[in-house]
């Protein structure tokens, strides 16, 4: 476990490839505490992502994105899954490279697709085209990204499985 000691551990990706579910499976066979950025976003907000995108916009939610990544980057053994978007903002790259160890969690473009169809809880899905998000976001992954993890046809418990075995191996 060398590669984590100390570190958060830190899941990117685009919307859709399991971040949530595979960190608090994770987070569980760690015995680390597992934080969501969204959801912790919800939480002090009182307020779902839609709700906050819808009332006070995009630019608002990236802000708070940005005041809660910085905020558990001063943390350390945690396990913390992040919102698709939280690496347009060279900031939170920055900060997210050098504090934590980050794997990112990708799938084949027509898996996603497939997970996120019918999605309504996921203001960008209704306004952008699908392929222009994923675009925008994959130069943040590449950059802050130590480990990328193919997660196409597996399940959130086999990932978390194989990142298990790559932190054993070191
Ligand atoms: C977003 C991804 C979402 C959430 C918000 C915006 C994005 O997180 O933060 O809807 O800009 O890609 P998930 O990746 O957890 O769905």
């Amino acid at each position: 476990m060398k590669a984590i000691s100390g570190k958060n551990l830190v899941l990117i990706g685009f919307m859709g490839t399991g971040k949530t579910e595979t960190g608090k499976l994770l987070a569980a066979s760690l015995n680390r505490r597992f934080i969501d950025t969204d959801k912790l976003i919800e939480k002090e907000e009182k307020a779902k992502i839609s709700e906050i995108f819808a009332a006070q916009g995009e630019e608002y939610f990236r802000r708070r994105e940005k005041e809660v990544i910085a905020r558990l980057c001063r943390k350390k053994g945690l396990v913390i899954s992040t919102g698709g978007g939280s690496l347009l903002a060279r900031e939170n790259r920055k900060l997210l490279a050098e504090n934590s160890f980050v794997i990112w969690l990708d799938a084949s473009f027509d898996e996603l697709r497939q997970r996120l169809t019918g999605d309504v809880d996921r203001p960008l899905l209704k306004e952008q085209d699908f392929s222009t998000l994923y675009e925008k976001r994959l130069e943040g992954y590449r950059e802050t990204a130590h480990v990328k993890i193919d997660t196409t046809d597996k399940s959130p418990l086999m990932v978390s499985e194989e990142i298990m075995e790559l932190l054993r191996r070191g």
